[in-house]
Order: C-alpha cells, then sequence, then structure tokens
C-alpha cells in the first residue's frame, strides 16, 4: 500500500492504514450500499422539500459544504448549513416546514447535533441522519437513516469517514435527479492511482516539514476539499493552516500571501478548476512556493504538485483529490516526530454543547 508503513505498530500507522482502506470502502458503498440509498431517496421525493439543511462539525461539516454544492447543482434547490448554537445557544425554534435537514456525523454523537436535529423535527423538518455509527444518538433524533459502511474508524483523524460521506451524499443526491450511479463506477481504481503516488507525497512532507503557516485554496467543488485539507494538516501535524475560496483570497487575503507562506492548491478538471487558474500568476508575483493538487497542467504551472488521474467527472473529484492531503498531514507529522494517531487537543467523539 502506498500510504502504509510495513509495520503496524509505525507511529500514524492507524491514520494510514484508514487512508489506504478508501477505495475498498468506495467499492463496499457501490456494491452494498444502492438499495439503502434509492429508499432514502425515495422516501424524500415523497415529502418535496424546498430547501435542504445541513448540520454537522469539523471533517463531516466540509462533506456537508461539498453536499450544499451538489443540491444546488443537481437539484436546483437552495441549500444552506445550519448553525447549531443558533439552536443550542441562543434557544431559537425556527419554522422548518418544507425543509429536510441533514444531519452528517462520523460518531453521530455530539450534542449540539443530536439536540439540532431533535429540535428541526419537531419544527417540521424532514430529517435524515447520515453516520458511520448505526444506532447512534443522532439517528435516533432523526426520522430517516443511512449509514456510511466505511467499517469502524480507530484513528482520530476522519479520513475513510470523510470520502465516505462524501460518496454516499453524491449518490442520494444523483439518484434524486433519476441518476444510478454510473459515473461512480470507476472511482475504486482511480482511488488506488492516487494512493501510488504516495511515496513523492513524502518527499513533498519533507519541503513543508519546518512550514509554520500554510495557506490552502480551491474553488467550487474543491473548496470543501481546501477546508479539509487544512483541518488535517493544523489536527496532525500542528501546522497553522488557514483555508480559502480562491475567490476570497483575492479579496484581501492575498496580502498575507509572500515567500514564506507556502500555498497549497487544488485544481481539478472542470469549471471550479477554471475559476481558479487566474489566481496561480498572482500567487507567483507575491513570492509564494506553489504545491498543487489537480491536472498534470496545473501542476506543471506550480513549484511542485501531484498530478491527479485524467477523466476524473468534477462532481466525483473531491474523492480523489483530499487523498494527497491526507498523505500529506500525516507525512509532515510523521516527519516532525508527532503521532498523528494521538493528536493532542482531539478525541475521536467531540462533544458540543
Ligand atoms: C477531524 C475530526 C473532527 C470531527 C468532528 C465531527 O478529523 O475528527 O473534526 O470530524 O468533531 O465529528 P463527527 O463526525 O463524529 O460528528
Amino acid at each position: 500500500m502506498a500510504t502504509s508503513d510495513d509495520s503496524s505498530t509505525a507511529i500514524g500507522a492507524l491514520m494510514a492504514a484508514e487512508v489506504d482502506e478508501q477505495p475498498a470502502v468506495w467499492a463496499e458503498i457501490l456494491d452494498n450500499g444502492m438499495s439503502e440509498i434509492a429508499a432514502i431517496a425515495a422516501a424524500i421525493e415523497a415529502r418535496q422539500p424546498r430547501f435542504v439543511m445541513l448540520v454537522a462539525r469539523g471533517t463531516s461539516d466540509h462533506a456537508a459544504l461539498y453536499a450544499k454544492y451538489l443540491v444546488e447543482m443537481l437539484l436546483g434547490l437552495p441549500a444552506g448549513l445550519a448553525s447549531p448554537s443558533s439552536v443550542t445557544v441562543y434557544g431559537t425554534r425556527p419554522d422548518l416546514r418544507d425543509v429536510l435537514l441533514v444531519g452528517i456525523s462520523q460518531s453521530g454523537g455530539s450534542t449540539d447535533l443530536v439536540t439540532t436535529m431533535a429540535v428541526g423535527r419537531a419544527q417540521g423538518a424532514l430529517t435524515l441522519a447520515i453516520t458511520n455509527s448505526p444506532g447512534s444518538a443522532l439517528d435516533a433524533a432523526a426520522e430517516l437513516n443511512l449509514s456510511l459502511h466505511a467499517g469502524t474508524e480507530r484513528a482520530v483523524a476522519a479520513t475513510k469517514s470523510y470520502t465516505a460521506q462524501l460518496l454516499t451524499l453524491y449518490l442520494l443526491l444523483d439518484r434524486m435527479r433519476g441518476g444510478d450511479g454510473a459515473e461512480a463506477r470507476e472511482l475504486p481504481a482511480l482511488g488506488g492511482e492516487v494512493l501510488g503516488a504516495g511515496l513523492r507525497v513524502r518527499d513533498l512532507a519533507a519541503r513543508y516539514r519546518f512550514a509554520q503557516r500554510l495557506v490552502v485554496t480551491g474553488r467550487g467543488l474543491s473548496y470543501p476539499t481546501a477546508r479539509e485539507a487544512a483541518l488535517k494538516l493544523m489536527e496532525t501535524s500542528y501546522v497553522a493552516a488557514q483555508a480559502f475560496s480562491g475567490a476570497d483570497l483575492l479579496h484581501g487575503p492575498m496580502a498575507m500571501v509572500d515567500a514564506q507562506i507556502p500555498v497549497l492548491i487544488v485544481l481539478s478538471e472542470g469549471a471550479g478548476g477554471r475559476a481558479l487558474a487566474p489566481v496561480v500568476p498572482r500567487l507567483h508575483e507575491a513570492g509564494a512556493d506553489v504545491m498543487c493538487v489537480g491536472t498534470s497542467q496545473a501542476v506543471a504551472a506550480a513549484t511542485v504538485g501531484i498530478a491527479l488521474p485524467a477523466g476524473v467527472p468534477e462532481l466525483l473529484s473531491p474523492l480523489v483529490e483530499i487523498i494527497p492531503f491526507q498523505q500529506l498531514a500525516l507525512h509532515i507529522a510523521v516527519a516532525r516526530g508527532v503521532d498523528p494517531d494521538a493528536p493532542r487537543g482531539l478525541q475521536k467523539v467531540t462533544r458540543t454543547v
């Protein structure tokens, strides 16, 4: 395997194994998850929601952001991310009739998500919990449940549960627009190809080993990838990584970019990548070291990078483009002598109110 060390006791062994496991998880969802997904799609269609609200935290919130783009693009419905604090801290009780409220969580255990789901259901929303923990509190609070088929995630840093969330959300929304998930069939093979570049990512980790600050940027469907890449780097390698949409970067924060702050960009095939391309020369003008994960053309225009296989459908690119960043976070942590399986300040189930 490309990411894993030979020894199962090496530091980061749990995270490495779960990064490598992702294509098998996707195959499992495609082989055995489709009928459950079709049943949930039919139950949602029967209620004809007019708005989709997504509620999640951390990595799962990045999957929610991906789903927000998909709802808008595939279903033509408005979608937004909920603010759990408005329910749990400020006690609001919004009118949620005609709303589909989707809670996304690996553990299904965070109190604020469970409360938001229960309140949403009482306020008239159709509620759906998507978790990797069947029977969790979030499942119990929701009317509909969908499981992730990712297998137990033992590493503290979420990796395989994240891409399982992305694929499940894609397949659900694709089904709701009348699709059969055919575009996703090649994903396990493509994921395997991306994992094969793991040694090259390990070399790049040596380059960024001493970085104290990083900027990560992507546009459109790749913006959730940029956010998730930054989170993985912060929690495992303790590097201050800040993510921006390529559009937002130009609205001011560009001023902080210089030769001291490497910029990681996600530039895949499709409209989002084309919209980000004009940012790259601006980064070079600012003297930044630019690492790109994306098309071979974009990698050639950057300082260094990892080229993704050609022909990945843009809607599914977030699944494959996150892999090199997961590997980078793992390898930078290991190069710094930090165990990414035991990050300071993070537990597997995060409980917030
Ligand atoms: C990131 C991570 C956290 C969790 C977040 C949500 O690697 O582990 O950011 O993603 O605490 O947890 P769940 O998905 O269990 O609700």
